[in-house]
């Protein structure tokens, strides 16, 4: 299993502890988590990055809410879904003519499949990062407008892979198509210092300096809006974020960045 899924699999479960009064509900997370048989060391339970990856979530949530209230008949696909309930947890929020699409590695759509028999996401076990991969979808996808959720994805991809993914989703989705995830600055991406890398062992390989940086990472590509994550976590992580900015002339150490595609030119 990735093991890098738990830990926002975690956070979800521990919502309603680790933010009192939020109204952020992920009911399904704590039976999933407790039966994937988690090695607890390989988990990271520390508040910052559980409450991080709540705040996280409740970014894109809000993204995909929108994007399903102007997009009734779209389509909203995670890449790397993990162990995600989305669409599950917004099924009240969203209208059920929404269509809902995951990809992941797989091993991990396998042990999805065995956990969650009854979701209402249709699977596609596929490395995102390799030619072809939005073959499969791509009857799903035809003409409608799709909105991507790359969500702890990008910063796992060499730079390499990271352009490969964005092209290809303009490529697989079209103009107007939408992708939104979240990003480190490149000074922590590629310091190998953030905790996950040391509880999972996987390894960050990209970042960008701000959203406008992650979307000219491909070509056609622009940002929409960029959602802080880091200054929500607590006082301390927004003073740290404040003076991340002043070091770096105004970049975030994190965030979540909703991007869109256009035609090219
Ligand atoms: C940090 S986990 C996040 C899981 C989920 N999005 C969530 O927030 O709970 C990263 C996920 O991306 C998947 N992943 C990593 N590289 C991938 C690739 N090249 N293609 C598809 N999935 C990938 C991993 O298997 C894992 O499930």
């Amino acid at each position: 299993m990735s093991a890098t899924l738990l830990t926002p699999l975690y956070g979800r479960a521990h919502a309603t502890d680790l933010l009192p009064g939020t109204a952020f509900r992920d009911p399904i997370a704590a039976r999933l988590l407790a039966q994937t048989g988690y090695r607890p060391p390989e988990v990271l339970t520390d508040r910052g990055n559980a409450v991080g990856s709540v705040h996280r979530a409740i970014a894109l949530d809000a993204i995909t809410t929108a994007f399903a209230a102007r997009c009734p008949q779209g389509v909203v696909l995670s890449a790397g879904i993990g162990l995600d309930t989305r669409a599950q947890r917004l099924r009240e929020h969203t209208p059920a003519s929404l269509t809902w699409l995951g990809a992941d590695l797989p091993e991990v759509i396998q042990l999805r499949r065995a956990l969650l028999p009854e979701d209402p996401v249709t699977l596609f076990a596929a490395s995102v990062t390799e030619p072809g991969w939005y073959d499969a979808l791509t009857t799903e996808t035809s003409d409608r407008p799709v909105l991507v959720i790359a969500e702890g994805l990008l910063m796992y991809f060499e730079p390499d892979g990271l352009r490969f993914f964005l092209d290809s989703c303009r490529t697989a989705f079209g103009p107007g198509a939408e992708l939104a995830g979240d990003y480190f600055h490149p000074r922590l991406a590629l310091s190998d210092r953030h905790p996950i890398v040391r509880a999972t062992g996987a390894r960050f390989r990209s970042g960008a300096a701000n959203g406008h940086r992650l979307a000219a990472t491909a070509p056609g590509w622009h940002l929409v809006a960029e959602h802080p994550v880091m200054e929500r976590i607590s006082p301390l992580h927004r003073a740290a974020a404040g003076i991340f900015r002043l070091i770096t002339l105004g970049s975030r150490p994190y965030a979540v960045a909703h991007l869109k595609a256009g035609a090219l030119v």
